[in-house]
């Protein structure tokens, strides 16, 4: 069957462009740009890739990014005493903490440092409670960034049944959150369902974000399922590896990501993007 490609990395670029343009306009207007500060804890070599591409991608769209590294052994109060002066510099619009931090530091603490207007992430409390009742300002990047894809792939997301592979307060969570606002029926898979391939094959739609490579095959899904793999596993040999196998999913599947270049670059899309809200929404 011919199945549709969902090119992540077409559709960030055309993201990241408009956000190009609006920046470009704040800056006009204000005679400043747009700035993220990016916190790093310790030395996941994974959390300093992303960072660097986090802060690569603020220089494509005209913003200032600035970055605060730590070694591992830095204390919480450092790191929440860093938000709080970044919290109210009026310079800095963005500020995002890279997860996962050192394992004596509270995650719950340093996000609720965070101000809730500058939370691009959208992992605040406050942020991720809105998000359940009316739709927050700034909603998490990655599951956002699902929603994006379905929409410009054209799924038909009302009515539809969806599978969340995965309940991460990052993914899991929100992106089941945004597919009830879709008015999508909407049933949440982690590591203890049982059968779960029962409810794939009902599934018009996928989204995963389980972390066990190709995990899905084909023979799992509903012929014509729209199919979005937020994995990343690295495999042995160095390659990365989606949650989905691709091989066999695309004989069956209707529409479906890539791994790479499928979630990865709306992820960073949408960070500017949420970047930009704040931003103008602190200029009023
Ligand atoms: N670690 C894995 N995913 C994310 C993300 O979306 N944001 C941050 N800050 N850390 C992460």
């Amino acid at each position: 069957m011919a199945y549709q490609l969902i090119d992540g990395k077409a559709i960030a670029r055309e993201v990241r462009i408009e956000v190009k343009r609006r920046a470009n306009e704040f800056f006009i207007n204000t005679g400043v740009k747009p700035k993220l500060a990016v916190i790093l804890a310790g030395d996941n070599p994974a959390s300093q890739v992303y960072v660097a591409s986090k802060k690569k991608a603020c220089g494509w769209v005209g913003m200032e990014s600035a970055s605060y590294e730590f070694p591992s052994s830095v204390s919480e109060k450092e790191i929440i005493d860093t938000i709080y002066a970044l919290n109210e510099d009026k310079s800095v619009n963005g500020i995002l903490v890279q997860l996962p931090l050192p394992k004596h530091i509270s995650e719950e603490n340093v996000l609720r440092a965070v101000s809730k207007d500058k939370d691009v992430d959208g992992f605040h409390p406050m942020n991720a409670g809105e998000l359940m009742r009316k739709g927050a300002n700034l909603e998490p990047c990655t599951p956002a960034g699902c929603i994006y894809l379905l929409k410009k792939a054209g799924a038909l997301l009302s009515g539809a049944n969806a599978v969340v592979i995965g309940r991460s307060n990052i993914v899991g969570k929100p992106v089941a959150m945004m597919l009830l606002r879709e008015n999508c029926t909407v049933t949440i898979c982690h590591s203890k369902t049982k059968n779960l391939k029962d409810y794939l094959q009902n599934a018009d739609i996928v989204v995963s974000a389980m972390g066990r490579a190709r995990a899905i095959t084909g023979d799992m899904l509903k012929k014509g399922a729209y199919v979005i793999d937020v994995g990343i596993n690295r495999m042995e040999d160095g390659t990365i590896a989606g949650d989905v196998d691709f091989e066999s999913a695309k004989e069956v599947a209707g529409a479906i990501t890539p791994v790479p270049g499928g979630v990865g670059p709306m992820t960073i899309a949408m960070l500017m993007n949420n970047t930009m809200i704040a931003a103008e929404k602190q200029y009023g």
